[in-house]
């Protein structure tokens, strides 16, 4: 199954009473595992989880850190723009070149680097050296 298809599938499991806005993302991490996310709302708003967030948080429970290609779905008239929040969260685990592939229900629609969704991104590189 293509990391599209795979997204797709995780998508229909959302929890999304709130927004009805259903969000399905799957990561291939450089060692070639696959790890899908969906969002996950919830009566307190403000508590609601993004589906790349998911999807990060399982890639890690999984034991793997690095993310080589994700693809986030939505049924989103424009391609679907991954929240600040998650291009932060995407970038701590990936490097500027990989690619961020936007989909909706038919298929991809947006295709673009990580550097490009989250340029001068905030990095350990910014922190005091101990
Ligand atoms: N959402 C995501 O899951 N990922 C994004 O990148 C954008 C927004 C979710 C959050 C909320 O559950 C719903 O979409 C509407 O904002």
């Amino acid at each position: 199954m293509s990391l599209f298809q795979l997204a797709l599938e995780v998508r229909k499991n959302a929890h999304a009473p709130y927004s009805k806005f259903k969000v399905g993302a799957a990561i291939r991490s450089m060692n070639g595992k696959i790890f899908v996310g969906c969002n996950v709302e919830n009566a307190a708003y403000p508590q609601g989880i993004c589906a790349e967030a998911g999807a990060i948080t399982a890639m890690i429970a999984g034991g793997e850190n690095e993310i080589k290609e994700i693809c986030v779905v939505a049924d989103s008239p424009v391609p679907i723009a991954p929240c600040g929040g998650c291009r932060q969260k995407i970038a701590e685990f990936c490097t500027p070149d990989i690619p961020v592939v936007l989909a909706d229900l038919k298929g991809e629609t947006k295709r673009i680097s990580m550097g490009e969704l989250l340029p001068h991104a905030f990095s350990n590189a910014h922190l005091p050296e101990e």
